[in-house]
């Protein structure tokens, strides 16, 4: 099936022009992946051209950085509603956070903070998981629901220096560099995504408890608007490789998690920096070094319903269990969000697993 936005050279070749008539200026920010882009006011209504060249810059390079624009709540939800017009393979806005809820008056934002009241109550072992493997903490936002989100943001508001940093990892490079023979071995697989963490009767816990999720992802999925082949995995909530057993699958996971942070690029914030992703072809990793450096750091994110995944051969995603992530005015209708604070301030001491960090 030809790929909605045709294929990644018919892409290039749109972007080319949109640069030429000054549409969109990019900058390339690594070799993996991401463009800095200027050229673009996101304070001011966009244009349909506008959009559409940013939406293709977002689908090509799949990270996008405009550095230091300082957006406020207002401005930073009505981009995030005319991105959503860009592709018929993305849907409306979606609720601050599927689980934690949403930020005062704001129901598309989630605020996430880290700082002194947040801090893990057990750092020793927060700091030890944090250093188990290099890829520990990366995710593909609430990857356990079986529509997770196909396009995530962040505004940084209160930016340390030195520290808390946001990696990004390209999932199609990742892909396309595996040999040939494990290709061939994920082709047929799914894999079981879950949210798991959190303690009974805690915020964190209880949130997670009352929107319980679990579902089956293809390993390799087939990006709606470019084509492109994706390792499709989020170690921070897929838990095993359906109908293996746990060794073989254990070994499998961590042979594609290593590979994968290889293509990776970090992301320095500067106070207004708003990044945007594509959360279908790409992972992130927040940073673990906040509590140590004694500061602060808030951030607010907004995402987009995504489409449950296609993988090869005919695979889809499936529920295990729970519902679909709805777009923010359905989410507010099904009073499912009522006592959910919509911060991850309690997100972030699961007793040293990650929470849905950025
Ligand atoms: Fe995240």
């Amino acid at each position: 099936m030809k790929p909605t936005f045709g294929s990644p050279q018919e892409i290039d070749a749109r972007l080319a022009e949109a640069e030429s008539a000054e549409l969109i200026k990019l900058t390339p920010i690594s070799k993996s992946l991401g463009m800095e882009v200027e050229g673009v006011d996101l304070k001011q209504k966009l244009s349909t051209e506008q959009v559409a060249a940013v939406y293709d810059a977002l689908i090509r390079h799949k990270l996008l950085v405009f550095k230091k624009i300082s957006l406020n709540h207002e401005q930073q939800v009505r981009f995030t509603y005319e991105l959503s017009n860009a592709s018929p393979n993305i849907g409306a806005p979606t609720i601050g956070h599927t689980v934690f809820g949403h930020v005062d008056k704001y129901p598309e934002i989630f605020s996430v903070y880290q700082g002194e009241t947040s801090k893990p109550r057990n750092m020793e072992r927060y700091e030890a998981t944090a250093a188990t493997h290099p890829w520990t903490g990366y995710h593909c936002d609430i990857t356990a629901c079986v529509n997770p989100p196909c396009i995530g943001m962040l505004r940084g508001e209160i930016i340390p220096k030195g520290a808390g940093d946001t990696n990004f990892g390209n999932l199609a490079a990742a892909y396309e560099t595996l040999d040939q023979s494990t290709k061939e071995q994920l082709a047929t697989l799914q894999a079981e995504h879950e949210y798991k963490f959190g303690k009974k009767g805690t915020e964190a816990g209880d949130s997670i408890a009352t929107r319980r999720m679990v579902s089956h992802h293809p390993l390799v999925t087939v990006h709606p608007d470019t084509g492109e082949k994706i390792l499709f995995n989020s170690p921070a909530f897929l838990k095993f490789v359906v109908g293996m057993t746990d060794e073989d699958s254990t070994a499998l996971l961590h042979k594609i998690w290593e590979h994968s942070v290889e293509y990776t690029v970090r992301h320095v914030w500067d106070q207004g920096d708003l990044v945007v992703w594509d959360e279908r072809s790409t992972t992130h990793r927040a940073p673990t070094d906040i509590y140590s450096s004694g500061t602060e750091r808030q951030l607010y994110r907004t995402t987009l319903v995504g489409q449950q995944l296609q993988g090869l051969n005919g695979i889809v995603s499936e529920i295990v269990e729970g519902e679909p992530m709805l777009s923010c005015k359905e989410e507010l209708t099904s009073e499912m969000h009522i006592g959910r604070t919509g911060t991850s301030r309690t997100g972030n001491s699961f007793g040293g697993t990650f929470p849905e960090p950025n």
